[in-house]
């Protein structure tokens, strides 16, 4: 259910998900950078010792090679044993900065210009310098920086590949786990979503989490204590309209006794009324009687019973107690319609809805029962069109639409307290479906099988 004004509701398998998912992300992101950073520290350390041993170790080579010469300021390049890419270059010069030894793949242009001891680095190269002889001899050691780039990006590629793994399985798991924990709060939602709306007693769901459990235990709570008011209030209506049924037959059959004795006049005449109003208030006690079964619980007895005959016996016993000529009910050939309704309470709308047909049809005009064997009633009688927006309400305590018969409104009241109380359908329908005017009630029974 949606409140308005209110964002929609947040799925927290979803959110827990997306954020879980987030973060270990973040985190691994996190974790790669420092591994690149130390990695990138270690391996600069590592190259440079390379690069400073291997200068040192060149130098001897280099100084013998260029004494021993029989021109020592002749510039020579050491020729390669066989054709190879040569990774690690180096440069011998004097003081002046002449070379006197290269190696074979050496470009003079990429070292430094200056004689420079130690470490130095140029946009793309790593040097080495040191010198010997008295600082006569100056060798150079470049190495290319590219080797250096090419291991460092090997190393984040490496690392980053498992995210890749890690964000579907990550999302997936998360989203697995939550709903696993959260089987139970899942059952108890649809304990109370497949409830009627009539069913108050306490919704048991086992294991339930220990958050949901406190919330659980105050709906059950609250749940009870409005079911004591309801009951409490319904018993009230039933206990009064039953008590007042005593006082209200004697005193109709004290009138029907004076009015015997009276002749007639004007005394008569009033007695007359008196009966006319004791009987509207036996009928009001009668209907809150009903109405105060039709809310209350039991509309489902144990035992299940065939709709079909029942509906024949009490369209026989009203037609007897109410001799009208026009009543035709349709019922199936063959079969029965088993239902687990509450005879009394199935009773009782059956007369509600025969009972309005007689009153508020078209005199003389027939009324049709039918029963289908899927289990929809109707009731269908001629009568003048009732406006939609009139209609919709009919089923509201004490509304009526027509006012030209005596009534209190509460026959369609009780009628639509059974039905959704056993979980069946009612509609009502002006005019009738498939004419172009009557009054049709239906009620589909086969909602309460499933
Ligand atoms: N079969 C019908 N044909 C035409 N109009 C109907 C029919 N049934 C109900 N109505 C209309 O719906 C209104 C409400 O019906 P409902 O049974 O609740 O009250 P009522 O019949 O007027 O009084 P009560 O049943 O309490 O004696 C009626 O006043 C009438 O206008
Ligand atoms: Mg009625």
């Amino acid at each position: 259910m949606n409140i308005q004004g209110t964002k929609s509701p947040q799925s927290l398998q979803k959110t827990l998900g997306i954020g879980l998912t987030l973060g270990v992300s973040l985190l691994w992101l996190l974790a790669l950078s420092g591994t690149v950073y130390v990695s990138q520290n270690k391996l600069n350390q590592l190259f440079d010792s390379a690069l400073a041993e291997t200068a040192q170790r060149i130098m001897p080579l280099a100084v013998v090679e260029i004494i021993n010469r029989e021109d020592p300021q002749q510039a020579q390049q050491i020729m390669s044993f066989e054709a190879h890419d040569e990774r690690l270059v180096y440069l011998v010069r004097d003081e002046t900065g002449a070379i006197l030894l290269q190696s074979h793949n050496a470009d003079p242009k990429l070292f430094n210009e200056t004689l420079l001891e130690g470490f130095s680095s140029s946009e793309t190269h790593r040097f080495y310098g040191a010198s010997a002889v008295q600082n006569t001899l100056h060798i150079e050691v470049a190495e290319p920086l590219t080797q250096r780039r090419e291991a460092i990006i090997e190393i984040a590629v490496t690392l980053f590949w498992p995210l890749i793994l890690l964000i579907p399985f990550c999302f997936i798991g998360t989203w697995a786990f939550v709903r696993y924990s959260l089987r139970h709060v899942l059952a108890y939602r649809s304990a109370i979503e497949s409830r009627g709306s009539g069913d108050l007693t306490p919704i048991k769901v086992n294991d339930l989490p220990v958050e949901i459990l406190t919330i659980s235990e105050s709906v059950n709570h609250l749940l009870g204590r409005l079911r004591r008011a309801l009951e409490s209030e319904r018993s009230f209506t039933a206990n009064s309209a039953h008590e007042l049924r005593t006082p209200i037959a004697t005193a109709l059959a004290q009138i029907q006794h004076l009015q015997q004795e009276v002749a007639a006049g004007p005394i008569k005449d009033r007695m007359l009324k008196i009966e006319a109003t004791i009987r509207d208030l036996s009928n009001l006690s009668e209907k809150l009687m009903q109405l105060a079964k039709a809310e209350g619980g039991g509309l489902l007895s144990t035992e299940e019973h065939d709709l079909i005959s029942l509906l024949s016996l009490i369209v026989d016993d009203f037609q007897r107690s109410k001799p009208v000529s026009l009543i035709k009910l349709t019922l199936p050939q063959s079969g029965e319609f088993m239902s687990d309704i509450d005879l009394d309470a199935f009773a009782i709308l059956i007369r509600n809805l025969l009972d309005n047909a007689i009153k508020h049809g078209t005199k003389d005009q027939p009324i049709e029962i039918s029963f289908s064997s899927e289990g929809v009633l109707s009731v269908i009688n001629a009568a003048s069109l009732i406006p939609a927006e009139t209609l919709a309400q009919l089923r509201q305590r004490f509304v009526r639409s027509n006012t030209a018969v005596q009534g209190l409104g509460l026959g369609l009241a009780i009628a639509d307290a059974i039905v959704s109380g056993v979980g069946a359908r009612m509609t009502i329908n002006s005019p009738a479906t498939g004419r172009v005017d009557g009054f049709e009630v239906s009620v589909d029974f086969t909602v309460i099988k499933n």
